[in-house]
């Protein structure tokens, strides 16, 4: 395929090439220059026409929006703003946009409302920029497990488990309103659905991961995920992507391990491989910024936050030690935290973790050993018997972004923690098969995907770095 873009145009500037482009019009100013975008790039490259000799309608459609297809003589800018221009020898628009109609203008549109127009917003420089990070972001992601010896492993998206046991499902059925076939008792007879039982969309593809791991040895999986979480917060969505390493014969320190080095190569590719982008970021941050007051604007600007990350340790601190932090610290003395830690065994909110990582560790933080109470049932439990081998990966502005744990591998303690907790053995007889035959230490852990984009482009909704985001009472699009 021979093609050229925008991106590549600039990159070799060969002043006197002849050159095609086709894009979007951005801007179009005294009738003369037109700033054009095809994608390829934040940069627009300034297309300059002969008014002249330009018919008046033809000149009347050049508007905000429009695909045009232009032919022209790459050659020095003559204007500011950019080192090179095109002469423009050809032109033809190839769909109009009525600037009448047209939501994006080129002015500064607030998120809410570039979120209603979410299939057209990513014709802006910020949407822009950060679905290419993204999508670099996710060939990093790849490109590091293909490196390390990891297997690609795509887990089910209907599935009859509840991995997380938080309940928080969306049921996938076949019956139609109110004619759900009957048991004689009156419930619902879930042995006449479609899979012969009840089925939900996947929270997690953790237990399938695992009996990968317990054969292939290192496995991911990177796929859609649901939480009918009924929270809308900053950091929440109904449907997310999820990234999970599985590894058989690893400890919970190796899975510390492998998460600090896997978080820190895909930030270290993109660094690469994003800079403009990033840079333009880093920029509309500082904006930001400045109108925020003082106490309020953060210490380093999103290019030092990414580089800072990829250049420290991250802290390792047990969860034991995090609560006799938390519970001497100022705001929890003055009652700042909207949920005060009184003792040992309180769950962290949000609030908490940022604390930990934004004012008294000031960098990305690793919490271990919590509490075996506010924890899932497959994590293994220490010799204490009243902490378990998890940890959460806490980040900066986000708070959690990865969780995981060293896997109970023992069918017995396993067995006795499910009764424990009411889950049905005979629902998770294979997870409990693995415990049976050639079981061993195994870990992984999940990493919300759209939190580290959210990390990595500084964008504060976690709304604005998925293309069509999935929350409380919104299905739009
Ligand atoms: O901490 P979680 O619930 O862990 C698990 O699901 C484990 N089974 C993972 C594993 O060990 N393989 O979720 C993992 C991560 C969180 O740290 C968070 O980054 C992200 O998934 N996450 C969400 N992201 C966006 N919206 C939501 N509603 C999320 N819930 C979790
Ligand atoms: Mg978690």
């Amino acid at each position: 395929m021979i093609e050229s873009n925008i991106a590549k145009i600039l990159e070799s500037g060969t002043i006197l090439q002849e050159v095609t482009i086709k894009g979007w019009v951005r801007t179009f100013r005294s009738n003369r220059f037109i700033a054009v975008n095809d994608g390829s790039t934040i940069k627009n490259i300034q297309c300059v026409i002969d008014f002249e000799n330009t018919p008046e309608d033809l000149l009347k459609r050049i508007t905000t929006g429009a695909a045009i297809a232009i032919k022209g003589t790459l050659s020095e800018s003559q204007g500011k703003g950019q080192s090179v221009e095109v002469q423009v020898t050809e032109i033809e628009i190839l769909g109009d946009s009525n600037p009448d109609e047209y939501p994006i203008q080129p002015k500064k549109h607030s998120f809410e409302f570039l979120r209603e127009n979410a299939h057209l917003r990513i014709r802006t420089n910020t949407f822009s920029a950060v679905m290419r990070v993204r999508s670099a972001l996710s060939f990093g992601v790849h490109k590091y497990f293909q490196e390390n010896g990891f297997n690609y492993l795509n887990t089910p998206i209907i599935t009859g488990s509840d991995a997380e046991g938080a309940g928080e499902i969306f049921k996938v059925t076949t019956f139609e309103d109110n004619k759900a076939p009957l048991t004689e008792d009156g419930k619902i007879d879930y042995s006449k659905e479609f899979f012969g039982k009840e089925t939900n969309l996947t929270v997690s593809g953790q237990l399938e991961a695992e009996t990968y791991a317990m054969a292939l040895g290192k496995v991911y999986t990177f796929g859609p995920t649901f939480r009918a979480e009924n929270s809308n917060t900053t950091r929440h969505l109904a449907e997310f992507w999820m990234i999970e390493p599985e590894v058989a014969f690893m400890d919970l320190d190796g899975n510390m391990d492998l998460s600090e080095d896997f978080i820190k190569s895909v930030l270290t590719y993109v660094l690469e491989k994003c800079i403009d982008d990033l840079e333009f970021l880093d920029n509309r941050l500082t904006q930001e910024d400045k109108t925020k007051p003082q106490a309020e604007r953060s210490e380093m600007s999103l290019l030092e936050k990414l580089r800072f990350v990829v250049d420290n340790n991250f802290k390792r601190v047990s969860y034991t030690e995090a609560i006799d932090i938390l519970r001497n610290c100022k705001p929890n003395k003055k009652k700042k935290f909207k949920y005060l830690i009184n003792e040992w065994g309180a769950d962290l909110q949000s609030e908490h973790e940022r604390f930990l990582v934004e004012k008294h560790f000031k960098c990305p933080v690793i919490l271990f050993d919590y509490p075996a109470d506010i924890k899932a049932f497959y994590m293994r439990l220490n010799d204490d018997g009243k902490t378990v081998r998890a940890m959460d990966v806490l980040f900066p502005g986000i708070g959690e972004i990865a969780g995981g744990a060293q896997r109970e591998e023992r069918y017995d303690v396993l067995v006795e923690k499910m009764k424990a907790l009411d889950i049905d053995e005979k629902e998770l007889w294979w997870y409990l098969d693995l415990r049976k035959f050639g079981t061993a230490v195994h870990s992984g852990f999940g990493l919300g995907f759209e939190r580290l984009v959210q990390f990595t482009t500084g964008m504060s909704n976690i709304k604005d770095v998925i293309p069509f985001p999935r929350t409380p009472q919104n299905a739009e699009f």
